[in-house]
């Protein structure tokens, strides 16, 4: 029986993109039927509301997305439905797998998979002015927030990932020299957690901005590492550039009783509509949801495929140096499919 995903398509380049993971999703005979529903400025303009009753609805029915990038508004506007979306669904464990496909970069062998809580810290937004002698933005004021829970359920979900797939070691990113509380609690709960995992996977810790620089020194020391919300969003986009940057890194959002992939990059509005925006981020995505429902064996197919793609035949999008248009690549991968 297939299995129903919500389908949101999504802004700037996210049609474009779109188009190209269905297509070779359905070429690829995945076994899925799509509900598909708006989000983003595309749902403002049709419904008057970024995240409408019905996409939440569709969701809650089938507890499966692939999702498009959607444009924020910087200031004013909207919140972002993306954060909308992880909390309304508890989409605690953010995966950001980063994997050379195309050599020639810095490194050609980086395989580091990067997860992140999605629901705490800074970026719950709690945030104020203090006015100061009749200046109401004299000051401005953040609190973080972070539960034993939370950071209880983002280190067993790499731990359980790590040990599922393999992986030799998790490093729990921090910075509790500096935020005793709301980062030392998040390091006193991994090694708790860790303990019970000791004979299965390997674990150490390292601080945030040593981190950031041992990734860009020696990356292979590396393998999965496992952070808080603000540190996990900085250090994806860090490791994404390890490996040929936006157009190469995917995303998961999961939750207990809902997962949403996509890509890690934005909407890209310098390139939308031009045809030439590289899709293979959103197509890995769209290989995790397949993995996540137990279809490995149509993502390996779709991942060797874009592998030779890239590899042998050398189609390459602008981003990744070549000069392919979305299309041109799409029906590349298409004949690796065949
Ligand atoms: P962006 O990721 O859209 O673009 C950054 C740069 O990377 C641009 O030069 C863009 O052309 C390039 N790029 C991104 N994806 C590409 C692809 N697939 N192929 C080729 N080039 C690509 O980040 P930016 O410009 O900061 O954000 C644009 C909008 O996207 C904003 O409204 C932002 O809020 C939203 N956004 C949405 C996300 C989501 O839906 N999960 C994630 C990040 C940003
Ligand atoms: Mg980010």
């Amino acid at each position: 029986m297939s299995r129903v995903v919500t389908l949101i398509r999504g802004d700037g380049i996210g049609p474009e993109i779109a188009a190209a993971a269905v297509r070779i999703l359905g070429e690829a005979g995945a076994d899925l039927e799509w509900d598909e529903q708006l989000g983003g400025m595309a749902a403002l303009a049709d419904a008057g509301d970024p995240l409408p009753d019905a996409t939440l609805e569709s969701i809650r029915q089938h507890r499966l997305v692939l999702k498009g990038p959607l444009t924020t508004p910087v200031g004013t506007g909207f919140r972002s439905v993306n954060v909308a979306l992880r909390r309304e669904f508890d989409l605690y464990a953010n995966v950001r797998p980063a994997r050379t496909i195309v050599p020639g970069g810095r490194y050609d062998d980086i395989d580091l998979v990067l997860v992140r809580e999605n629901t705490e810290g800074l970026y719950i937004g709690y945030e104020t002015y203090i006015t100061v002698g009749g200046d109401p933005k004299a000051v401005a004021q953040s609190t973080a927030i972070v539960t034993r829970r939370g950071c209880e359920r983002i280190v067993r979900y790499a731990l359980d990932y790590a040990v599922a797939l393999g992986r030799r070691r998790v490093t729990i990113v921090h910075k509790a020299n500096i935020l005793k509380a709301v980062s030392g609690l998040f390091l006193d709960v991994a090694r708790e957690v860790a303990e019970s995992y000791h004979d299965r996977v390997e674990v150490n810790d390292v601080i945030i901005d040593a981190c950031a620089m041992k990734l860009v020194l020696d990356p292979g020391q590396f393998d999965v590492l496992v952070t808080t919300n603000m540190f996990g969003d900085i250090l994806s986009d860090e490791i994404a550039g390890l490996v040929g940057g936006l157009g190469m890194a995917p995303g998961a959002n999961i939750g207990e009783t809902g997962a949403l992939f996509e890509a890690v990059h934005g909407s890209a509005p310098d390139i939308a509509g031009r045809g030439v925006a590289n899709p293979t981020a959103l197509i890995l995505a769209a290989c995790m949801l397949l993995e996540h429902i137990g279809d490995f064996p149509t993502a390996r197919r779709i991942r060797t495929a874009i592998e030779r793609t890239l590899r042998d035949d050398a189609v390459r999008t602008r981003d990744l140096g070549g000069h392919a248009s979305t299309d041109e690549y799409t029906v590349a991968v298409l004949r690796r499919l065949a």
